[in-house]
């Protein structure tokens, strides 16, 4: 486990944007496992400006996005595949044929997840997945649970993300309450994984999840486990 140590969110944004532009450098057909949320938003526009200079090229990179929130369509200002294309896919020149997001709408959730996670098999898996943390712990929408849920499956959202992820919806009431993730086991496979946090708000749980026991309570702490794991994070640990 790697940790760097990052002055503020700008300097967070840029350090983990450096990493993900030398991995699509050093292979420019990556498979990239990307995160939505307040946490990536500063590194992916690092990235398309950097793109815009003429830096990298996304046109032979596929990705696999974590997560997304059942019941919501790709239209949905607030879903994931929207936050995607707006804050990233619509502004380089990734094939949006090679952009993956699990489709919040399927009409058989489980037939849905079992489809994600034989895409993201066939793709070879993930050379380096982005990870933020939720407040209790959870990577993509892996909440807290008796044990590690596995594979790309359907979850009901806990309270604290309820409420957490509200500021982004009209009121809670409008926040989904399924959503579909990649499990911990899809996400440990991924090669290579960059965790970033910021702010006080986030420095408990980053504690737990680091220098505190592998537990299921706290999901994101088993990536101590993970042999390829560099933290990038501001005001936390
Ligand atoms: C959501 C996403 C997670 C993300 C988390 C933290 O719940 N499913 O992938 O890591 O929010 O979000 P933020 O970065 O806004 O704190």
């Amino acid at each position: 486990m790697k940790i760097i140590r990052a002055k503020d969110y700008a300097d967070m944004s840029r350090k983990a944007a450096n990493i993900i532009a030398a991995q699509i450098i050093l292979k420019p057909d990556s498979v990239l496992g990307l995160a939505t949320g307040s946490s990536p938003v500063g590194t992916y526009k690092q990235l398309i400006d950097w793109y815009n200079k003429g830096d990298i090229d996304f046109s032979q990179i596929t990705s696999v996005n974590l997560d997304e929130y059942v019941g919501l369509s790709g239209d949905h200002e607030q879903s994931y595949r929207y936050f995607m294309n707006d804050n990233l896919f619509n502004h380089v020149n990734i094939d949006k044929a090679r952009t993956h997001v699990p489709n919040g709408k399927a009409e058989d959730m489980d037939a849905e997840c079992q489809r994600y996670e034989e895409l993201i098999r066939s793709l070879g898996g993930v050379d380096l997945q982005l990870l933020g943390i939720g407040h209790d712990g959870h990577i993509g929408f892996n909440e807290p649970a008796p044990d590690f849920p596995t594979i790309t499956h359907c979850v009901e959202l806990n309270e604290m993300t309820i409420k957490a992820n509200a500021r982004f919806f009209g009121s809670e009431s409008e926040v989904p309450t399924h959503a579909v993730t990649m499990g911990i086991q899809t996400i440990m496979r991924a090669r290579k994984v960059l965790l970033i946090a910021n702010g006080a708000d986030k420095k408990e749980i980053m504690e737990k999840a680091f220098f505190g026991p592998v537990t299921p309570a706290v999901p994101a702490s088993i990536l101590q486990m993970h042999p390829d794991l560099t933290i990038v994070t501001a005001d936390t640990i």
